[in-house]
């Protein structure tokens, strides 16, 4: 077994503890760069959002934000669908970004047995409380949150995608599993990111992912992007729109 897996069996305020300190040496020194005149993003999202816990950060923050608001003007709507909320920091993103009729989708293995579990397991009343702390007025019946392996994921048969977020397994089986799923429901225009692309603790990911793209010629490839601080990167997928 690793020694991240092991981490992961601790008490969550040691595992906390311990992640801090490896992040504090072992990950590069991130240069100070000034930012005058912050805007809302900055000063009015990232705080209810950081106050999830999670890993999901400031870069991903951005990256969202943009995609699903241009999603908006464009005139893509559809549902929102997310393996893996954990405590729902990045699903409170998807959240504010809601529109009206629109759904979003929340699945996680919560307390199920993993084999490579997460400490700090919340139950999704408590995922349901940080999203509607986050995002006011969100409204309760449009926001599903399943306890459930991602294999084992149902979906209304009226379900269209426009965004997915695959933060589950990052084993190849359930990756490759994950991916099949989003792909079934995501609508041309619509956009999957994955989470730990490349990541070197994380091959099943690449692996996964590169075959998905090896055998989907109507996916693309939307952006690759760099994650200040950390190994892995998100992985922005996009089904072609039909030609007008
Ligand atoms: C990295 S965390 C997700 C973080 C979250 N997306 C965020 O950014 O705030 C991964 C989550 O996936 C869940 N998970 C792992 N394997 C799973 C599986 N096979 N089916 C469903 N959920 C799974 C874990 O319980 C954990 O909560």
């Amino acid at each position: 077994m690793s020694v991240r897996k092991l981490a992961r069996r601790l008490p969550s305020p040691i595992y906390r503890a311990l992640r801090r300190i490896s992040h504090r040496f072992f990950r590069p020194r991130q240069t100070q760069m000034a930012l005058p005149n912050p805007g809302p993003l900055l000063t009015g999202v990232a705080p209810r959002v950081g106050a999830i816990p999670g890993w999901f950060n400031l870069d991903d923050l951005a990256h969202f934000s943009l995609v699903l608001s241009t999603q908006t003007t464009s005139g893509i709507h559809g549902d929102l669908l997310e393996i893996g909320c954990y405590h729902g920091r990045s699903a409170a993103v998807l959240a504010m970004h809601l529109q009206a009729d629109e759904r979003l989708f929340l699945a996680d293995a919560f307390d199920l047995p993993l084999d490579d579990p997460y400490g700090d397991t919340p139950t999704p009343e408590q995922v349901w409380q940080n999203l509607a702390n986050a995002v006011p007025n969100l409204p309760r019946e449009r926001v599903s949150i399943k306890r459930a392996y991602s294999n084992n994921v149902q979906l209304p048969p009226d379900t269209r995608v426009r965004f997915a977020h695959i933060d589950g397994g990052h084993d190849a089986a359930t990756v490759r599993a994950d991916l099949a799923l989003c792909a079934r429901y995501l609508m041309p225009g619509g956009v999957m990111a994955i989470d730990d692309y490349a990541h070197p603790q994380y091959p099943g990911v690449t692996e996964a992912v590169n075959e998905f793209l090896d055998s989907q010629a109507s996916f693309h490839i939307l952006a690759d992007l760099n994650r200040s601080g950390a190994l892995g990167r998100k992985l922005y997928l996009a089904r072609m729109r039909e030609a007008a």
